[in-house]
């Protein structure tokens, strides 16, 4: 083989409390895919994190093209021609699209004058160039970029030119299928121009798609290399996880008569004629496109979005929701999709992220409620196997699956009587989905009725007991977990109603 176009030697980092890497060495090839995979925590992001010069490294080497480049900062890691997407995209809220792309570097006329109409011109460009033409407005603000429109800017920010090395890390969380393939048509172009690409992900199938080869962290460390022809997902889940995992999740009925959520009638901005109900113990999942209004919907419900028709009842009263608040008030819970952006407040400590939904509920004597929220979030918090040295670490020191398990771990530690669940197990790794399905079915067992919106079929095939299913804004009829497949789940998804 000639010589590798990035090397990476035993290379350690401490974090206070956390050996995030001990002694990894991988190499990757020029027109190679490298896959990265490991559990929550394993170190994915930190080594992405010391290529690109985010983090120094405190042992090892790192090689780039022939140029040492270990200690080297952001800008020379770049110069170097480092590409990072990040796991969590960096967008600006208040430029644009374009403007986002071109943070630093943007295009200028003469007397300094940034260039706009370039600037369009040559993310449009990009666009197009990568398979991804019409997907994004260059003019959008940052703000009103969906997640997988932000994702897509974080992409079309990193392909610029210079490029020897591009990661990918976690890039399809929030992708949908056709997005996923236009992203792997991208990635196979790349490797054809002889670039080498590293690809983290939980999503083994993908991996097994794309890679080449996958080498796998456990605890910081190497613990294995496999060539993808000659590996399964189940070798690279042992080598993970150290252990085998239940693969199908299958949960008994745990439906009782009272119903908690009733809603009939609802329009609003993204919906037509909505009506449903979950009962306590009920888990109703909700299947649909990207895009087909469901956030929205829990949206609506949570009272962040107005409704301008319908009903929302809660235990048989009508309850009027407009705000957070008044949901929280009668008892909903919602742990949302993007959690970097809703679901927590990344400067303060796990403990209180995973508290603030309790915290109301519990005594107002501060030393006992402090003890009363250990006692009722610490149990939940190591259920969910959350890695991080203390309660007391700030959540944006967590990686970002951990991260997902703190929003949720509030909601499970609060316990309402409805729970929305966004796209629960978004990067999560295998271990501790598995977990986290224990977690939402002990609840439903209770008796908390549950809306649970998720894009991963098996997951809602195996978690609910009644499935309907999103289209335009409008709801299937209410499919039995008994006749439910992911046949009849698309079909409906894409408008189509049953096939005849
Ligand atoms: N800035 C930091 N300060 C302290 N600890 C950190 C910091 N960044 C990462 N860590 C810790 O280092 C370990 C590795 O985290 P990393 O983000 O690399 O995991 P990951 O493999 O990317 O996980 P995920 O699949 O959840 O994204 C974790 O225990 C994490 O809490
Ligand atoms: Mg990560």
């Amino acid at each position: 083989m000639s010589d590798p176009v990035l090397a990476v030697a035993g290379v350690g980092k401490t974090f206070p409390g956390v050996r995030a890497l001990a002694d990894v060495s991988l190499e990757v090839a020029a027109g190679e895919v490298v896959a990265l995979v490991g559990e929550n925590g394993a170190g994915k992001s930190t080594l992405l994190k010391i290529l690109c010069g985010d983090y120094d490294l405190d042992e090892g080497r790192v090689r780039l093209a022939g140029r040492e480049v270990s200690h080297a900062s952001p800008f020379e890691a770049r110069q170097a021609g480092f590409r990072l997407v990040r796991q969590e995209p960096e967008i600006v809220p208040d430029i644009s699209a374009a403007e986002n792309v071109f943070v630093g570097e943007y295009p200028r006329r003469r007397l300094g004058r940034v260039d706009h109409r370039a600037m369009r011109a040559l993310m449009l460009g990009q666009l197009e160039r990568y398979g991804f033409a019409g997907m994004v407005d260059p003019d959008a603000l940052g703000r009103t970029l969906s997640p997988a429109q932000m994702h897509l800017v974080e992409i079309v920010r990193a392909l610029k030119p210079g490029m020897k090395v591009v990661a990918f890390d976690e890039p399809t969380s929030s992708l949908t299928s056709d997005e996923v393939a236009r992203l792997f048509a991208l990635i196979r172009q790349l490797r054809a121009e002889g670039l080498g690409i590293i690809y983290v992900s939980h999503r083994l199938k993908e991996v097994l798609a794309i890679s080449d080869r996958v080498v796998v962290l456990k605890d910081g460390r190497v613990t294995g290399s496999l060539r993808t022809r000659e590996t399964d997902e189940d070798e690279i889940v042992r080598l993970m996880v150290g252990r085998e995992l239940v693969h199908d999740f299958r949960r008994d009925e745990t439906t009782r008569p009272e119903v908690v959520l009733e809603v009939e009638g609802l329009w609003s901005r993204w919906h037509r004629d909505v009506s449903f109900r979950i009962r306590a113990g009920e888990i109703l999942g909700f299947g649909g496109l990207v895009g087909a209004g469901r956030t929205e919907l829990a949206k609506v419900i949570f009272g962040e979005f107005p409704h301008s028709r319908g009903t929302i009842r809660i235990l048989g009263r009508e309850r009027t929701i407009r705000s957070p608040a008044d949901a929280i008030a009668s008892d909903i819970g919602f742990a949302p999709e993007n959690r970097k952006a809703e679901g927590l407040i990344l400067v303060r400590s796990v403990i209180e992220n995973a508290s603030m939904a309790v915290y109301r509920r519990l005594s107002r004597w501060g030393l006992l409620r402090d003890r009363m929220m250990l006692e009722r979030v610490g149990p939940v918090i190591r259920a969910l196997d959350v890695k991080t040295p203390s309660l007391a670490q700030e959540v944006s020191k967590l990686s970002g699956g951990n991260q997902q398990k703190v929003v949720l771990s509030r909601w499970l530690a609060a316990g309402p009587r409805l729970l929305i669940l966004d796209e629960p197990t978004r990067a999560v790794d295998v271990g501790a989905k598995a977990e986290i399905y224990r977690l939402i079915d002990r609840l439903a067992r209770d008796g908390m009725a549950i809306m649970l919106i998720s894009s991963e079929m098996p997951e809602l095939l195996a978690l609910s007991d009644r499935i309907v299913v999103m289209a335009n804004g409008r709801l299937s009829p209410v499919i039995e977990k008994k006749d439910a497949t992911e046949e009849m789940i698309v079909s409906h998804a894409l408008g189509k109603g049953l096939a005849a």
